[in-house]
């Protein structure tokens, strides 16, 4: 199973993916995430992406299509994976058709911006796993720490309102136009907008019920 979950810096991606690759044992390939550990281990990719990142502005497409060639490459990804913030520009989508990757399934998550910033500003996050907490609508058991190992949670740097609100200008730009790409190009692939508002347990729901629709097909 490949999947794609599109749509624009906190609808949700993370949180429902989550669930997506444990009901299919896909790994969960985000570039967000590997990139953020890149920092952390002080690489020189770590190096080169950090300002763009903090700055709310996207890494150029040839780190990133080097990046996820490399990742899908490896053993864990033979029955499919999750891409989730991949491909973000249409030179990624174009890179992933040119590899001859077959998506299954598109699902582009929709949210009201107003309702992104709330779920931003609040977000607190695990680094290590990438689990992913919010101070009012998904708190941890014990506030500021991770469920399952108890670590601290961190606030990412790029959460605070004005590096959000330049992150969702970016997405208008440089990745909206990824919803016509996929419905004009991708005859191959489902593609299915969900309403992502709600809480996490109705999105979820709304996921499963286009996933099982997919698989009795
Ligand atoms: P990345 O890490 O991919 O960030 P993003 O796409 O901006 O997405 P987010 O992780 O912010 O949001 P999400 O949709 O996963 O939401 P989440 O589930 O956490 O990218 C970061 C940066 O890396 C980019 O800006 C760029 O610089 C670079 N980058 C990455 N990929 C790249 C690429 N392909 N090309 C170029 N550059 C790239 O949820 C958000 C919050 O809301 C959480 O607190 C959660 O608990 C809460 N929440 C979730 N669902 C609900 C709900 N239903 N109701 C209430 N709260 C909810």
């Amino acid at each position: 199973m490949k999947v794609i979950l599109l749509g624009a810096p906190g609808v949700g991606k993370g949180t429902q993916a989550q669930f997506i690759v444990e009901k299919y044992a896909i790994p969960q390939i985000s570039t967000g995430d590997m990139l953020r550990e890149a920092i952390k281990a002080g690489t020189s990719l770590g190096n080169r992406v950090k300002e763009v990142m903090e700055s709310g502005a996207l890494v150029t497409d040839e780190i990133i299509i080097s990046l996820v060639k490399d990742r899908i490459a490896k053993e864990d990804c033979s029955n499919g994976f999750l891409f989730d913030g991949f491909p973000r520009t249409i030179p990624q989508a174009e890179a992933l058709r040119s590899e001859g990757i077959d998506i299954d399934i598109i699902l582009e998550i929709g949210v009201p911006e107003e309702e992104i910033i709330a779920r931003l500003i609040g977000r607190r996050v695990h680094v290590e796993s990438g689990r992913v907490y919010h101070v009012e609508f998904n708190p941890p058991k014990n506030q500021g720490f991770d469920n399952e190992t108890g670590d601290p949670l961190i606030q990412r740097d790029d959460d605070k309102e004005n590096t959000v609100r330049e992150r969702l200008a970016v997405y208008k730009k440089q990745t909206e136009p990824l919803v016509a790409f996929y419905n004009a190009n991708d005859s191959a692939s489902h593609y299915s907008h969900i309403d992502g508002k709600g809480s996490t347990q109705e999105v979820r729901e709304k996921i499963t019920a286009v996933l099982n629709q997919l698989n009795e097909n």
